[in-house]
């Protein structure tokens, strides 16, 4: 281990790339945030152009402004799910579909009700949602024959990057875990579920252990982004195994919450776990397990609320809501309809029990115990599986104390933070570190270098005042599933 040594995490993440130096022994050395757009062409649906992460990381490697002679690897990770199909010129052959977009719904009940779950968990160990990229494939095939028969690769968000920074076509175990082509428990291409699909097993990328080395810098892009060529670049992971990495949730029992863009409960796990039809049965980062639950709008429910209808900041905001349990009304998150635990991509979200004297802060603090109550619904579902003491957090909205006293009382476990809200990235960096040999394993590094920053415990009281909105929130879902299907298109 050399003092010196610098290793970048890159999160591609959906409304930004985020990127994290961070030096053997946890230390940031600097970090850097580039945006861009997510496109909605239709009512439901979401995409990203792979092109736009690429200017983005490119200009994000450039402003981390690392001495290039110390940064000795890189590792990449992102959002899950999402469809990089690319032609025989390594292009993409049209923009990525990305994990919240619901235009699956007649593949996703063709998998899970004519093919059936029994069949599909004992293909891959999950069932179908929306957003997983199998279903994806088989849209495409259906309404874009021309542009299905043009693939020649089919890739993860963060896989991409690894192609276009090393040439090399890999994916990781937790990332392919999220596409429902994958056999969990096998950590191998389910071949039975590519005939389910009409994908053709070729074209899937070669699969690692999330610290191994994919391939090495080409000398193009590490002129492109001022690094040395030949550095090594590992697999990585999905998001959201990266983040429980990089906020030191490894090893059965622990747990980590994301709260950004989606909202997610990590529950680690040493062996597989059926996930039911509400939660995930994936690979760790670690080498390990997880259950994981994922809301499709989490912290971009906030951001929705306060930046898109109010105009407003959040900071502004949060000074004029009521003491947390007081805001008199519900919010449902479902903003993008929702994976767990309904998997209904008609699902919306709504304001419950609105009256005269309901408050501009009110309906902002509902919005933040929505998410709050969303996440619970996540653990009550994967009940005693889920028997966590307590669990770390990260995400953007982690960033916020009340949001983080919120979620402590809702589920009634202590939260801890960690020395930095960006996990995924910081994640990356460690399995850059473990893959590049600084480390012996993946526990081992987080041993070394995460750091708890911050407690926040569960106020009884509260808690006691959410159990009792709780029982209420869980009811209204079920209460409007007809009402939501029957305002599809409208
Ligand atoms: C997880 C999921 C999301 C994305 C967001 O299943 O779909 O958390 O990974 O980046």
């Amino acid at each position: 281990m050399k003092k010196d040594n610098v290793y970048i995490g890159i999160d591609l993440g959906t409304s930004a790339v985020k990127l994290l130096a961070v030096a053997p022994g946890g230390d940031i050395v600097a970090e850097a945030d580039e945006t861009y757009s997510v496109s909605y062409p239709r009512s439901g649906w979401s995409e990203q152009n792979p092109a736009d992460w690429m200017t983005a990381i490119e200009r994000g490697i450039r402003s981390l402004g690392a001495d290039p002679a110390r940064v000795c690897g890189i590792s990449v990770c992102g959002q899950m799910h999402g469809s990089v199909v690319l032609d025989a010129n390594g292009e993409a052959v049209r923009p990525c579909i990305l994990w919240n977009d619901g235009r699956t719904r007649e593949e996703t009940d063709y998998l899970n009700n004519v093919i059936g779950k029994e069949k599909l968990r004992e293909l891959t160990g999950n069932i179908a949602f929306a957003g997983f990229t199998a279903p994806k494939l088989m849209w495409l095939r259906r309404n874009e024959p021309e542009n299905f028969a043009r693939i020649r690769k089919i890739m993860l968000p963060k896989d991409y990057v690894i192609y276009r920074l090393t040439g090399e076509v890999t994916s990781d175990m937790s990332d392919a875990s999220g596409t429902l082509l994958f056999d969990v428990r096998r950590g191998e291409w389910s071949r039975g579920m590519c005939d389910i699909c009409s994908v053709d097993p070729e074209l899937l990328p070669a699969v690692k252990k999330s610290f191994e080395v994919s391939g090495y810098l080409s000398a193009e892009a590490a002129k492109i982004l001022g690094l040395r060529a030949g550095i090594p670049v590992c697999a990585g992971a999905g998001d959201n195994a990266a983040a429980a990495v990089g906020t030191g949730a490894v090893g059965a029992g622990s747990c980590n919450i994301s709260l950004g863009t989606s909202g997610t409960v990590f529950i680690c796990k040493e062996g597989y776990i059926e996930g039911g039809d509400a939660l995930h049965s994936f690979r760790h980062a670690d080498g390990g397990y997880h259950l994981m639950g994922c809301m499709l709008s989490a912290a971009s429910c906030n951001k929705w609320w306060t930046e898109d209808i109010l105009h407003g900041d959040y900071a502004e905001e949060q000074s004029s809501m009521p003491e947390p349990g007081k805001a008199g009304i519900i919010f449902l998150p479902y903003m993008m309809g929702e994976r767990s635990p309904h998997n209904d991509v008609d699902a919306r979200s709504m304001f419950v029990g609105m009256r005269p004297d309901t408050t501009r802060g009110a309906m902002g603090l509902a919005v933040l115990e929505g998410v709050a109550l969303g996440m619970r619904s996540q653990l009550e579902r994967a009940g005693g599986a889920a028997e966590i003491t307590r669990t770390r957090i990260c995400g953007g909205g982690a960033k916020s104390a009340l949001w983080r006293r919120i979620v402590a009382s809702v589920i009634g476990v202590p939260v801890e933070t960690v020395a930095t809200e960006k996990g995924p990235a910081y994640g990356a960096a460690l399995l850059a570190m473990t893959g590049c040999g600084e480390y012996a394993s993946v526990k081992e590094a987080c041993e070394a270098c995460v750091r708890v920053s911050g407690v926040t415990e569960p106020d009884a009281d509260l808690t006691a005042a959410y159990d009792r909105l709780y029982v209420i929130y869980d009811s209204i879902y079920p209460a409007m599933k007809k009402i939501f299907a029957d305002m599809r298109g409208v």
